[in-house]
């Protein structure tokens, strides 16, 4: 096992580099056979979710379209609270098939925002591909139908994931040691 240090932290490894690959291969012959005789949009939802996009996408034997998002989140000026903005979706998803990709789906507000925005922005289907779920703290009701890995409610770093801005270049997935 090995270990990595960031901001004194110790995190070790949870997920190898070669149990990745295997969970993106099986995420990505679903998705080929589920997909066939479409055109999807898959919408990568940015910083997180770069490294899974390219392993997955290299991966997917149909045709298809790859967009990467920002989310931005700001306070609004009425009571709604805070409101959310997608940054960089330059494609139209009118009438169109669009897969949501990314790195984690925790409590599933980043998902559901994104959801929420493509459908009014028209897209017919919506799906949700992520590399990793926390179903024990998932708290929405859209399914999370395309999942390389299940995985405890504990804080990950690695392949995408990262702490504090570091850690994303990992090539394996690792486990905070301790507590932040
Ligand atoms: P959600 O909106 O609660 O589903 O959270 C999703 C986002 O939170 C992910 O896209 C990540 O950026 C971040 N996140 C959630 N859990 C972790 C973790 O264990 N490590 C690093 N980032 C995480
Ligand atoms: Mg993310």
């Amino acid at each position: 096992m090995s270990k990595v240090i960031f901001h004194g932290h110790t995190f070790k490894t949870k997920i190898s580099a070669a149990e990745i690959d295997k969970a993106v291969s099986a995420v990505a012959e679903k998705l080929n056979s589920d997909l066939r005789g479409k055109t999807p949009l898959f919408v990568a939802v940015l910083n997180g979710s770069f490294m899974f996009t390219s392993d997955l996408l290299k991966k997917i034997k149909i045709d298809c379209e790859v967009s990467f998002i920002k989310v931005a989140s700001y306070e609004g000026v009425s009571s709604t609270g805070k409101l959310t903005e997608l940054i960089g979706l330059n494609e139209s998803v009118n009438g169109r098939t669009v897969i949501i990709v990314e790195d984690i789906v925790d409590t599933g507000s980043t998902i559901e925002n994104v959801w929420k925005q493509l459908s009014e922005m028209g897209a017919t289907e919506i799906r949700v591909a992520t590399l990793l779920f926390k179903p024990k703290a998932y708290t929405k009701a859209l399914p999370v139908e395309y999942v390389a890995i299940e995985v405890p409610n504990d804080f990950l770093i690695g392949y995408g994931l990262d702490y504090d801005g570091l850690g994303r270049n990992l090539e394996d997935i690792y486990v905070l040691d301790d507590q932040i």
